[in-house]
């Protein structure tokens, strides 16, 4: 029997689920925290033999050092940015995550963002709810006819480019990796990344952040897109440099963006706390500051991270965890990460 803690639950919409996890982990010894993992909590765990944690929790060295009986660390999301898995090993802790679970579910969000840009979604319903049901400012644009340049063709990417195409639009993309089947499949072509920026009126996001795609789209790059373009971003924040966003939205390369992850996502509730030295040290102040300027402007919309948040998506996150946990006391690690 291992000591399991579950960390976060009640924090993204799982609260009531803990006598499902019990159930389907009766050989366990199950625990709820219903904070994120931080140095403090961490102590919670001190006996634990595995920790399930989300995005909001940063696994580290010293964090790790905290609890020392543990083996298994179970990301129950699929990036992983938060766990420094170089750390993991040295302490002998596996780590693990949920490889799939939302490709339908941030594809859809994705199309969201993008027919609440095109159909102007947002400005309709605040005239509406203000008895105002007149139709100037509204008029927005077809999908249909319009060239989308996606950005990594994975799980999520493959799912956009079937959503796009059942709106009628032309679909082109980038991958490092290109996978000349799916293309054939889901109809769609290949091109090198400036040709997708000179095509594509819109861009959408969907690769994974790592040292060769930090920045993809940057203040050197920004201007190689078509004007007009509307930007979405579902993936990570750091993919695109925060200072070419205002670059384009200033020059009009970007007509609108809809994104649901910023470069550095260290929310801002008062001003009062950019003074704070904790703050100051954990968050790149020039950045979130541009961002803030992001927040204001009426054609861009974002949401707060929130693409993957959906019931059906929540439950695969959890019985995916739940088999990586019961797997690995079982002697067979599943999707370990690192
Ligand atoms: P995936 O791993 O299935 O697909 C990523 C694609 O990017 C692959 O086709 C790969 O070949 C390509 N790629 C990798 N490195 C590349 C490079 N250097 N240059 C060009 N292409 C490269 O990933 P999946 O599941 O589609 O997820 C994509 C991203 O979405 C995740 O990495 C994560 O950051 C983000 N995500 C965001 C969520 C949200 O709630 N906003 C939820 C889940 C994922």
């Amino acid at each position: 029997m291992a000591a399991i803690t579950f960390f976060e639950l009640d924090q993204f919409g799982l609260g009531d689920k803990k006598d499902y996890i019990k159930e389907h982990l009766k050989k366990h010894n199950i625990t709820f925290v219903n904070e994120q993992l931080t140095e403090k909590t961490a102590l919670k765990a001190k006996d634990s033999d595995a920790i399930a944690f989300f995005i909001y929790s940063k696994v580290n060295d010293s964090l790790l050092s905290k609890m020392p009986k543990l083996k298994l660390a179970a990301t129950m999301s699929t990036g992983f940015d938060h766990v420094d898995t170089a750390a993991c090993k040295k302490k002998k802790v596996t780590a693990c995550n949920v490889p799939a679970y939302g490709e339908n579910t941030v594809a859809e969000h994705a199309i969201g963002l993008l027919l609440t840009i095109s159909r102007k979604i947002i400005p309709s319903v605040e005239q509406t709810r203000k008895g105002n049901f007149e139709l100037t400012g509204l008029r927005g644009f077809d999908l249909k006819g319009k060239t989308i340049g996606i950005l990594g063709t994975g799980r999520i990417g493959r799912h956009m480019a079937h959503y796009a195409q059942a709106f009628g639009m032309t679909v082109i993309a980038y991958d490092a990796f290109p996978n000349e089947a799916l293309a054939k499949e889901c109809k769609f072509s290949y091109v090198p990344l400036d040709e997708l920026f000179k095509q594509s009126d819109v861009i959408s996001v969907h690769l994974p952040e790592n040292k060769d795609t930090h920045h993809i789209i940057n203040t050197k790059n920004v201007r190689n897109i078509k004007k007009g373009c509307v930007l979405i971003n579902t993936a990570r924040g750091g993919l695109v440099e925060t200072e070419a966003l205002l670059v384009g939205l200033k020059e009009g390369i970007f007509s609108a963006l809809g994104l649901d992850v910023l470069e550095e996502e260290c929310a801002i509730k008062e001003e009062p706390q950019l003074l704070h030295e904790t703050f100051q040290k954990t968050c790149d102040l020039k950045t979130l500051l541009e961002e803030h300027m992001l927040l204001e402007m009426p054609n861009v919309y974002i949401t707060p991270h929130n693409a993957f948040n959906s019931t059906e998506a929540l439950m695969r996150i959890l019985d995916t965890t739940i088999d990586n946990l019961n797997s690995f006391f079982e002697g067979v690690p599943k999707n370990t990460i690192g």
